[in-house]
């Protein structure tokens, strides 16, 4: 552990005036959620919201209630995304299918869409990975003809917009993510929206069975809020990442994670969602564009395919090689840049998962999970880590040499972006 400026990978400050809303929020319990779901109807446009514990909870009730009304099962993810997505299939007891993505942009790769997307599937996640909009219309001319449902996975794209439209306001269903790490955060929850009634009245069915938040849960999450507020700053986080058994930035498969309403407390700590979200994207993508800038030109970016831009919750980069990609996050390790590889594995590799999905290959995605690496984008950051991070992307580029590509294994391994398999 070294007492040194430490950049965490994403962060979302809260003030303490949040704090103190959280708390008027135990007080005004009625108000503080009426207030929030309304102005997250007239903000997306849609008739029917509603905030739950998590992302992944918002996510198992969407497959619940879509299920009611069309009976199929499988669920078509991405190959790489996050864990808690198949973990959320699971738990509503629907079964994974894998589609690969393109790793120029993030977006599905539209001809094993077309493949994949049969009369057995249910739904269709879009998902937003990292604040990058995908091509929701494209999903959809694929989906609609067959019957299936498309919903966008917005927990990591929240005030990202596509083509003039909120992202979140064009598959059937929605949702969105407040945990600690996400554009803007309650320390955890999540939101569903809807604008087909259909699906409005089923969910409002699986919604209606739902636990309250117990107090001493409620004061928990705000104590936890509090604490990292305080540690997240940048001075004082080489603290909480020297401590091993905190394991932040871990990725976990699990399943028996908590599904309840969301409690006031925390629509509370979200009162002032429209400045923070404002603030937050405007760094983000300021933040971004000055890296993106410095990039050298062997090292592949990820920019959205058509009329899409990002939000950029961290900045993708893919290196040429997972020794690279190591390189470069133990220079960050010493330094305290904040670099990160996103998820350890393609969802193909989730340990719990390989019965199941043994026979369903996604080279493209475990590509991306050997070489990915992620850059701070956040507001913590100032002009001097900007120069630091440049400089660290860069000096990997140098010191290592192309060579580095030929010992790295698995079926992308040692091979440049554009000479794999074409995505579309
Ligand atoms: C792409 C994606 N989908 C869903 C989720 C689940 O959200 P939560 O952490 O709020 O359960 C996450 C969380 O990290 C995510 O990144």
């Amino acid at each position: 552990m070294r007492a040194q400026r430490t950049l965490p990978p994403s962060a979302a400050p809260i003030e303490w005036r949040d704090l103190a809303q959280g708390l008027v929020g135990l007080v005004q319990p009625h108000v503080t959620m009426h207030r929030l779901e309304a102005e997250f109807r007239a903000h997306f446009g849609v008739k029917h919201v509603w905030f739950v514990s998590s992302g992944k909870a918002a996510l198992t009730l969407i497959l619940r209630a879509l299920h009611r009304l069309s009976g199929r099962r499988q669920v078509v993810v991405p190959g790489y995304t996050c864990f808690s997505v198949p973990s959320a299939v699971i738990r509503a007891g629907l079964s994974v299918r894998l589609c690969d993505i393109n790793p120029k942009t993030f977006d599905y790769d539209f001809v094993r869409l077309a493949e994949v997307a049969d009369s057995e599937v249910l739904c269709v996640l879009a998902t937003h990975l990292l604040g990058i909009g995908v091509d929701v219309p494209r999903v959809a001319e694929i989906c609609h003809p067959k019957g299936i449902f498309v919903v966008e996975d917005v927990a990591q794209a929240f005030g990202g917009e596509r083509g003039g439209k909120f992202l979140g306001s064009m598959g059937h269903v929605s949702f969105l993510s407040f945990g600690r790490g996400k554009n803007i955060t309650c320390g955890s929850g999540g939101a569903i929206l809807t604008n087909d009634d259909r699906i409005g009245e089923a969910l409002a069915q699986e919604c209606a069975q739902l636990p309250a938040e117990s107090l001493a849960g409620r004061l928990k999450n705000w104590v936890e809020v509090a604490a990292t507020q305080f540690l997240i700053n940048p001075s004082r986080y080489w603290f909480p990442a020297g401590l091993p058994f905190l394991k932040l930035g871990e990725t976990k498969f699990y399943t028996d994670f908590p599904i309840t309403r969301m409690d006031s407390v925390r629509a509370g700590l979200l009162r002032r969602w429209k400045k923070r979200l404002c603030r937050s994207t405007a760094s983000r993508v300021n933040h971004a564009e000055h890296l993106l800038r410095s990039v050298p030109p062997h090292v592949q970016t990820i920019t959205p395919s058509g009329r899409g831009h990002a939000v950029y919750l961290r900045l993708p980069l893919l290196m040429r090689s997972k020794q690279e990609k190591d390189a470069l996050c133990r220079r960050s390790g010493e330094q305290g840049l904040g670099i990160s590889p996103l998820y350890p594995s393609a969802v193909e590799q989730i340990a719990e998962l390989s019965e199941t999905l043994s026979s369903q290959h996604v080279p493209q995605s475990t590509m991306i999970a050997e070489r990915l690496v992620t850059l701070p984008t956040h507001e913590l950051m100032s002009e001097a880590d900007l120069v630091r991070l440049c400089a660290a992307v860069n000096s990997v580029q140098h010191n290592q040499g192309l060579t580095m590509n030929c010992s790295s294994e698995g079926p992308g391994a040692g091979r440049r972006v554009d000479e794999l398999p074409r995505a579309n």
